[in-house]
């Protein structure tokens, strides 16, 4: 015979119970207690995820071939003669140029080399072939990867958009396979190398055991503006060639081989506001000629972007501490204004941060109150491979890993800002000891830097 239990009954008597057997002190302690319980409870399911991992099995920097330098007084006499320009067009970029951080060994594409230029599709092209594929090829070759095993591409290129697509390009070139889920991202400036990051992580998280290639760059040679403008003459001068493959992997077999773990990935995009949306834009000047304005907002709006970027990675990533006391003066700055920037420096150990310009870096490492050291990486970046756009968080870490900084268990965050507007994160976890890398991008000359940027002064 089955027992009937009324479970209200049940509870009024337990309640009776507990409060004629406790004192009511200890009854308010209990109760005090089994809501915390519930609170912890509730916490820890809502912020619960199942985890994913997603590993960066590793990645390649386009180094370009020392024929294609360009010294300044290489650049500067190349502007003055090669028939684009005016004369007090000449005289800012030239000033501009000897202030930006630009060292002497940054690259231009063949085209650019030519007199006059050759800004040509097909020149443009070449350059996007010559970048993505050398990467690419240098990737596979080193993990003995079969181009066929390749599940998910996503190339990525703001300005050159082709038909068929750059994507298709690559299929053609090492062969994919019929099934491989292809995308070309156009038209996304320069974080878009964590975006397309991010979209591969998505495709990973429903694609079980599947190895994923992202190739991403800018190409300079239809970048190059040939007006009067000054806001359009800005990344003529700061704008260099470079390029990044990343192998990226779900499989449980590339854990041991991974180099990094992603463990965050964070994209903000403030277009929804106008100046936001209209800060870096290509459009053609007053006299019809096509090039990329940057607008006298930048400073701001990238301060606003990357400020809501960190709202959101803040609380993944900062110690309990810090998080509270951010989020205090948040309510606080309501009334006050200021906002306390938590320690991110105490979160992270090595820092990428976007290589726009020399302005660029230092305004987004006074917004995180970081020190001088921090910004070696970007510094040093900037200085020996230029603007490099979508790759330079790429190039910054290659020059952690060439000097033997990188540890296992190190965070890496990379921090990429473009037009849109979007700032992107990145944080990376280190899964095996590198010690330098003795053939990356950077490994050549690794023992010159850092080097002291020499100062310009005016006479
Ligand atoms: C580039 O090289 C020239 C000539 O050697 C030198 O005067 C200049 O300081 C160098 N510029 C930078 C930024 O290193
Ligand atoms: C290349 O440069 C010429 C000369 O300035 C310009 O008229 C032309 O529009 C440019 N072509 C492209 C594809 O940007
Ligand atoms: C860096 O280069 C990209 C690509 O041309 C350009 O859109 C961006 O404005 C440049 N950044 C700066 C600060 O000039």
């Amino acid at each position: 015979m089955k027992m009937v239990v009324d479970p209200s009954s049940l509870l009024t008597q337990l309640t009776e119970l507990i409060q004629t057997s406790i004192p009511s002190t200890h009854y308010l302690c209990l109760l005090a207690a089994a809501i915390t319980t519930l609170i912890l409870l509730a916490t820890f399911f809502f912020t619960y995820r199942p985890i994913k991992h997603v590993y960066l099995i590793d990645y390649s920097c386009y180094r370009p071939p020392d024929s294609l330098r360009a010294p300044l007084s290489t650049y500067i006499e190349h502007i003055s003669i090669c028939g684009a320009f005016d004369g007090p067009s000449i005289e800012f970029q030239k000033k501009l140029v000897e202030r930006s951080g630009i060292g002497n060994d940054t690259c231009f594409p063949h085209g650019l080399h030519q007199l006059p230029d050759d800004n040509s599709s097909k020149s443009a092209l070449i350059e996007v072939e010559t970048i993505m594929c050398t990467t690419l090829k240098d990737l596979l070759t080193k993990h003995q990867i079969d181009p066929t095993t390749i599940d998910i591409l996503i190339t990525n290129c703001g300005v050159v958009c082709s038909t068929p697509s750059i994507a298709a390009m690559v299929i053609n070139r090492f062969g994919l396979k019929s099934d491989v889920r292809s995308f070309h991202l156009a038209g996304m400036g320069c974080s878009a190398s964590l975006r397309a990051i991010a979209l591969a992580r998505d495709l990973l998280r429903v694609n079980k055991n599947s190895l994923a290639v992202v190739l991403s760059m800018e190409a300079v040679t239809s970048n190059c503006y040939h007006g009067k403008e000054k806001s359009m003459l800005v990344s003529n001068c700061l704008f260099r060639m470079g390029g990044v493959a990343t192998l990226l992997s779900n499989r449980k077999q590339d854990k041991s081989i991974a180099r990094y773990m992603l463990q965050h990935l964070v994209c903000t995009h403030t277009g929804s506001k106008d100046t936001s949306y209209s800060c870096i834009v290509q459009e053609v000047d007053n006299e019809g000629i096509v090039g990329v304005r940057i607008s006298k907002d930048i400073v701001q709006v990238a301060g606003d972007a990357v400020r809501t970027n960190i709202r959101s990675l803040g609380p993944l990533v900062l110690p309990y501490m810090q998080l509270m006391r951010y989020r205090w003066s948040v309510i606080r700055s309501k009334f006050w204004g200021t906002i306390y920037v938590p320690a991110f420096r105490m979160a992270f150990d090595h820092f990428c941060i976007h290589a726009g310009g020399k302005a660029v870096i230092d305004a987004v490492g006074h917004v995180l109150g970081l020190v001088d050291e921090d910004l070696e990486a970007s510094k040093m970046t900037l200085y020996r491979f230029g603007n490099t756009s979508v790759s330079t968080v790429w190039y910054s870490l290659c020059y952690m890993e060439a000097k033997g900084r990188v540890k296992k268990g190190d965070s890496v965050w990379q921090i990429s800002l473009g037009s849109g507007f979007k700032c992107n994160s990145a944080v990376w976890k280190c899964m095996s000891d590198l010690g330098p890398r003795v053939d990356n991008a950077w490994s050549d000359r690794i023992h010159l830097y850092p080097v002291e940027v020499p100062k310009v002064v005016d006479h």
